[in-house]
């Protein structure tokens, strides 16, 4: 046992030198990303204008590059074009109509493969159905859909028409749906009638209808009917194929300003309300060009599978606009890792032919319990890239996923970025010496630090707060409707951008992020707010009060736990609880739901009111309460 522990430690603190294969196709050496990397922080703006010019069509050049006035900043002002036509025509035009765009597949091994030809007159077809709908460059959209390839393109397809998209995951309940179609006034809806996980069937359609029941602003819903559905149409709702199937597929491309809004994205803060992350064009493309291009070292004949779902950034930024905008196949699939067994994701591996893979630890950790025997089974030495995303990959899972999975033969690339970031901020580029667990150093352009509360520079390898110095290309721009929660990120610590995360640096400047500094908690990957759950525990007539805290857990990084305190006439029971839980879904959707709920008759509080969540944790894990002077007794 000793023994496996120093072997396991002698890994953790190895480098792993990137290996020869990766090295000979890489579009650049570790040299190279460094002299790029000084030269794009001594003069951002020269930098960026070269990129600007060479990788994307631009109907208009930009009169400036960068305008900042704290603690707003724009790129590329003047500039025009639109992100589909660097996403879809200007390929088609270069000898890529037939290249395959996306490879969908699902549970039932079902395939259909688009090409990029079939997927611009697809997406001109949607665009001119929802103009046919009255929606207008600036009107929202939202997108509650599963992932197939009419949801990817109906992205794109308000994007076609300067219409901006806010797209909701799938997984989200009609409460947090409505939220979010409220808060965006959105004109039209786009969805299915189900999904399938797990070889069930999830309804969607009837969460819509919850959710925009007696929303007068909501002028349709274009419903995409799958097979075998027979479904009686209500007013206002519209099939999709109908819509479209008389539509010409031919739709010039608005014109955009580098600055016009692309989409809305909403994700949790520290308030019981999501915020509306604002992403607009040109700088957007432009970053997650490079980044996608750059950091998956991506090649003309490469298979490239993300496996995210559109309604995350991820899927936005990697499965939608860098991937078509750099011209690369990509693979999509519909459905659960592990069903009908563990072996899926890795028969799709063998099956496509994946070059570079693209995951969350939390999948990886869960690969890791089913055994190496899966993996095993498949053939999947055409990898050559594997990346991390979504939380902080323990060295364990990255050891498995470098040696299991890429066979020692794969560079690893770990991604820290954010929804607010657009695109990867700190990364290890494929050519680059690896370190297990550490996210690796900043991407072009951005000047990561981990600094004090005022903003000093932390000792290496001390604890502090990850901030970026300066903005970039595909900066969030503001929170739709709030302007004032933009501009905290600006101004918490100094004036740099602050990301909420805890860090450090090492004497080579790899940065490892530790986990978020606030009250947001990452579970599987995705960021949920303590105050969300409170609120929607709150909202159950037998709860007082309820505080929320994440705990440790080995393959969701982070669960729930709630202490809720009763009010009057209401006693504990495993009913109760079942019934909480129940309402935190119906409320916020499943990801929401606390794996532990505990009844108490008190919660520390601070003088002032405040639940001190981090006492509540202290006390779970059995770990020092830290400074308690402000607690109430
Ligand atoms: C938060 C952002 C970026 C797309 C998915 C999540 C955590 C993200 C990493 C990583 C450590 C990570 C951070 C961050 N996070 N990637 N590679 N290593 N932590 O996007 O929902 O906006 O969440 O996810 O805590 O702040 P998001």
């Amino acid at each position: 046992m000793s023994e496996h522990k120093d072997e396991v430690l002698l890994k953790v603190n190895k480098v792993y030198q990137p290996p020869k294969r990766v090295l000979e196709k890489a579009h650049i050496t570790a040299e190279e990303f460094d002299r790029m990397y000084e030269e794009s922080i001594k003069d951002p703006e020269n930098f960026w204008a070269n990129l600007a010019e060479k990788e994307l069509h631009w109907f208009k050049k930009w009169d400036k590059v960068r305008e900042w006035e704290f603690p707003n900043y724009k790129w590329f002002i003047g500039g025009k074009l639109n992100i589909t036509y660097n996403c879809l025509d200007r390929h088609v035009q270069n000898g890529k109509r037939n290249k395959v765009a996306y490879i969908y597949t699902n549970e039932d091994n079902e395939e259909i493969k688009i090409t990029y030809g079939e997927l611009l007159e697809l997406v001109n077809r949607i665009a001119n159905g929802l103009k046919s709908l009255g929606v207008k460059k600036g009107d929202r959209v939202v997108i509650y859909m599963p992932l197939v390839i009419e949801q990817l393109a109906t992205m794109l397809a308000c994007a076609r028409i300067g219409a901006i998209h806010s797209v909701v995951y799938a997984g989200f309940s009609a409460n947090a749906l409505r939220m979010r179609i409220e808060d965006a006034q959105a004109k039209v809806i786009v969805t299915s009638t189900w999904t399938k996980r797990r070889g069930k069937k999830i309804d969607l359609k009837s969460v819509v209808d919850e959710a925009v029941d007696g929303l007068d602003f909501v002028e349709n819903i274009v419903v995409l009917q799958r097979k075998g559905d027979e479904f009686e149409l209500e007013e206002k709702e519209i099939d999709f194929y109908d819509l479209i199937k008389d539509q010409s597929s031919v739709c010039e491309p608005e014109i955009m300003d580098a600055e016009d809004p692309l989409f809305i994205l909403y994700t949790s803060g520290s308030t019981g309300k999501p915020k509306g992350v604002l992403h607009t064009t040109g700088g957007y493309n432009l970053y997650t060009h490079v980044t996608t291009k750059y950091v998956f070292d991506i090649h003309e004949d490469d298979i490239f599978w993300c496996t995210a779902d559109p309604g995350w950034i991820t899927g936005h930024s990697y499965m939608v606009y860098g991937p078509l905008s750099v011209g690369v196949t990509s693979v999509i699939a519909e459905g659960a890792p592990d069903y009908p067994d563990p072996g899926r994701w890795w028969s799709i591996v063998e099956k496509y032919r994946v070059n570079i893979f693209y995951t969350a630890p939390t999948a990886i950790r869960l690969f890791m319990k089913y055994g190496e025997e899966w993996p095993k089974k498949y053939d999947l030495s055409s990898l050559r890239i594997l990346g991390s995303v979504g939380e902080p990959i323990n060295p364990e899972a990255w050891i498995w996923y470098y040696e299991v999975i890429g066979n020692s033969q794969c560079s690893i690339v770990d991604t820290w970025w954010q929804t607010e970031t657009g695109g990867h901020m700190i990364t290890t580029v494929p050519a680059y010496p690896q370190k297990p667990g550490k996210a690796g150093k900043p991407f072009w352009g951005i000047e990561a630090d981990v600094v004090d509360r005022e903003g000093y520079t932390e000792e290496p390898n001390k604890v502090g707060y990850l901030i970026i110095k300066q903005p970039w290309p595909s900066a969030l721009r503001t929170c739709w409707g709030e302007p004032e929660r933009f501009e905290k990120y600006w101004t918490e610590i100094d004036h740099y951008y602050f990301a909420g995360d805890l860090a450090t640096k090492d004497e080579d400047g790899y940065i490892m992020i530790l986990g978020r500094a606030d009250d947001v908690i990452n579970v599987s990957g995705h960021r949920i707010g303590t105050a969300e759950v409170e609120s929607a525990l709150v909202s159950h007539p037998a709860v007082a009060e309820a505080a929320v805290i994440g705990k440790p857990h080995d393959v969701k990084g982070e669960s729930i736990k709630a202490f809720v305190i009763l009010k009057q006439g209401h006693e504990p029971s495993e009913n109760l609880i079942k019934d909480l839980k129940m309402h935190v879904r119906h409320e916020l959707g499943s990801l929401a739901v606390p794996d532990e709920i505990e009844f108490v008759e008190k919660l520390p509080k601070t003088r002032s009111g405040k639940i001190m969540r981090r006492v509540l944790k202290a006390r779970e894990l059995g770990m020092p309460l830290g400074d308690i002077s402000t607690l109430e007794d």
